[in-house]
């Protein structure tokens, strides 16, 4: 569990940022960023170095080894300061919420701006890397793989796509991307695996849930991760959310991944609803029909 830095955020002053920066920077290059290495790197002195280095250790930012040379690397702590920081600084928020639900590979907060708004930290990479790392030499830096590129990557990538597809798609409207993390519109509502639909809502949501992705295929876009743990369903209709998968309608792939969708949906309704659903939806039809933005089509092979 990463620990949640918001209280922590007050009492940091700027030099704990720039040290943070510092080692941030030098992770670019290696897993473990030399102790000499951080004046250069941080624009610090030596003796701020030091410092510096023992509030962010006492923090849990960063973290030391000794073996082979003294080398420091930033936790997920330091690296979330870090993006928080940057939100606050730009004003993209301005306090810090309670915890809105921890993903496979994220951290989901609420964060208070002229409204509430929703903060997710991407944790793509970590566990995988630090697994690989045990089994290696981990201080050999030759292949070295940052977790910190893949989750900003991941982050990058799920903020391209949301902006890409709001607000013809109904995807929580994209505010701000730093670093590993992004903030989005807060959704109000219930994940569609724990929503008790009536018999006749069931039908229409999933026709609405699968218009949806009609939708973002009509914008480039192909979930690839869709589930019902991914749309959100309130009185006023359904969202869609999670999008670092996603891939473009070019990808060689796309058309399978937007088959896989359909089934993992349609296969999630017919075994909740059995009744409703029947248990033989031509899934490559229905697949076609989204691509194709047929709505007609995609109501009455999902009825038949
Ligand atoms: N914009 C939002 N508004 C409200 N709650 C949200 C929002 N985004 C995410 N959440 C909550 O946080 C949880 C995790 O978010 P999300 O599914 O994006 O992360 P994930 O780690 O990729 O999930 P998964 O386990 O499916 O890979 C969601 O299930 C949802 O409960
Ligand atoms: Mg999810």
């Amino acid at each position: 569990m990463v620990q949640n830095v918001a209280g922590t955020l007050p009492e940091l002053e700027p030099e704990d940022f720039y040290l943070l920066s510092g080692v941030e920077q030098g992770m670019r290059f290696s897993e473990w960023v030399r102790k000499e290495e951080l004046p250069e790197f941080s624009g610090l002195t030596e003796e701020e170095v030091d410092y510096r280095v023992d509030r962010c250790l006492d923090y849990g930012l960063i973290e030391r080894k000794t073996i082979q040379y003294e080398g420091y690397s930033l936790k997920f702590e330091g690296y979330d300061a870090l993006a928080l920081h940057a939100f606050v600084e730009r004003d993209t928020i301005e306090g810090f919420g309670s915890s809105l639900g921890v993903g496979k590979e994220s951290d989901v907060f609420e964060v208070q701006s002229y409204k509430p708004l929703a903060l997710k930290y991407h944790r793509e990479g970590f566990t995988n890397f630090r697994e690989v790392m045990k089994e290696r030499d981990y201080t050999s830096d030759r292949e070295h793989v940052s977790w910190l590129y893949t989750a900003r990557k991941a982050a990058e990538r799920e903020f391209e796509a949301m902006e890409a597809l709001y607000p013809d798609v109904e995807v929580p409207r994209p505010v701000d991307q730093n670093r590993h993390a992004i903030v989005m519109e807060k959704i109000d509502g219930v994940e569609l695996s724990r929503t008790g639909l009536e018999d006749q809502q069931v039908v229409p949501v999933l026709a609405l849930i699968l218009d949806e992705m009609s939708a973002a295929f009509a914008h480039g876009r192909v979930h690839a991760d869709m589930s019902e743990y991914n749309v959100f369903v309130n009185e006023h209709g359904i969202t869609i959310f999670d999008w670092p998968q996603s891939v473009p309608t070019d990808h060689e792939n796309a058309d399978e991944f937007l088959e896989r969708d359909v089934e993992n949906l349609v296969g999630y309704f017919q075994r909740k609803h059995p009744q409703h659903v029947p248990d033989d939806v031509d899934i490559p039809r229905v697949a076609a029909a989204v691509e194709e933005g047929d709505e007609g089509r995609i109501r009455t092979l999902i009825e038949e």
